[in-house]
């Protein structure tokens, strides 16, 4: 059943867009340097804060661009102070880029191979506004496919994550064998463990809207329109010969009862103990994925 929901997810169209970096750690005055599929890239922000990516090595002798400055809302190699923008130049042209202010993606349409599409496959997210969010990014051994595996395995949850997740229950699997129509979704109904007995019940669903992208939303609960987007990124191969995928998730919590104002308000103070939490959830799930990879290569 998780792999043909996997094979589902991995077969829905990416128009070539990989996730790349949260928006908050792209500022205006450093670029980022990013591997996506063994493409070296470098990330910056021109002067109107619009997020850019090109290929990461200079044209003129081979800098990595991703320890230059950003001039005005040029690059400037620091090298030989070649400057690059996002009109490109001989030899170097940069790639389409999307900031949906939460994340920065890349379209890298020779990697993907698909038909490229405008903009990537965004799922809806709760309001900005009022919601609270928090990214964390963690790097497995392994493949996207295997990190998609892992969240379309609910039942793992509660022996897995006992800390974290009780009375899970699967309420609904999606068909294999035939479409019938339904939403492609796995509905479980869990507790969010706070402190000691105490939990907050949910129901949550999984589902994919593109292959490198598991979505859960709760449905049922406190905390229902919260989000919690998972993005797995091909980093390429290792000096091992094994493969690297960043794992990068973005957690909006939304909650329409009244205390939820006060929790936005604690941000500051609560976004670490989230990630906190989310952390230790990953290392689980990573080991997980990365024994999946492993096992696979045997
Ligand atoms: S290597 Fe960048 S300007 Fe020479
Ligand atoms: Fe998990």
């Amino acid at each position: 059943m998780i792999d043909a929901a996997v094979g589902r997810a991995l077969a829905r169209p990416s128009g070539n867009w990989y996730v790349l970096a949260t928006s908050a750690e792209l500022g205006s005055r450093r670029p980022l340097g990013r591997t996506v599929g063994g493409i070296e890239l470098v990330v910056w922000r021109d002067e109107r804060e619009i997020a850019h990516a090109g290929p990461g090595a200079c044209p003129h002798l081979g800098a990595p661009l991703c320890r230059s400055r950003v001039v005005q809302g040029h690059l400037m190699c620091h090298w030989h102070g070649m400057r690059l923008d996002a009109m490109g130049r001989p030899g170097w042209h940069p790639f389409p880029t999307y900031d949906d202010g939460v994340l920065v993606w890349v379209r890298l349409d020779e990697l993907g191979g698909e038909p490229p599409l405008p903009e990537p496959v965004l799922a809806p997210r709760p309001p900005s506004l009022t919601s609270l969010v928090s990214v964390l990014t963690m790097i497995g051994r392994c493949e996207p496919a295997d990190i998609v595996a892992n969240r379309f395995d609910p039942w793992h949850g509660s022996w897995l994550h006992s800390y974290f997740f009780a009375n899970l229950q699967v309420l609904s699997t999606p068909s294999v064998t035939a479409d019938t129509g339904e939403t492609d979704r796995f509905l479980v109904e869990v507790s969010f463990r706070v402190a000691g007995p105490l939990g907050v019940p949910a129901v949550a669903e999984f589902s994919s809207p593109e292959p490198r992208t598991v979505l859960m939303r709760i449905v049922e609960g406190a905390a229902t329109g919260s989000v919690v987007e998972t993005h797995a990124t091909p980093i390429g191969t290792g000096r091992d010969g094994t493969a690297r995928t960043a794992v990068i998730e973005a957690s909006m919590a939304y909650s329409e009862q009244p205390g939820f104002s006060v929790a936005r308000a604690a941000a500051p103070v609560l976004r670490p103990l989230i990630r906190a939490a989310a952390a230790r959830l990953w290392r689980d799930d990573l080991d997980y994925a990365e024994r999946r990879y492993r096992l696979r290569g045997r």
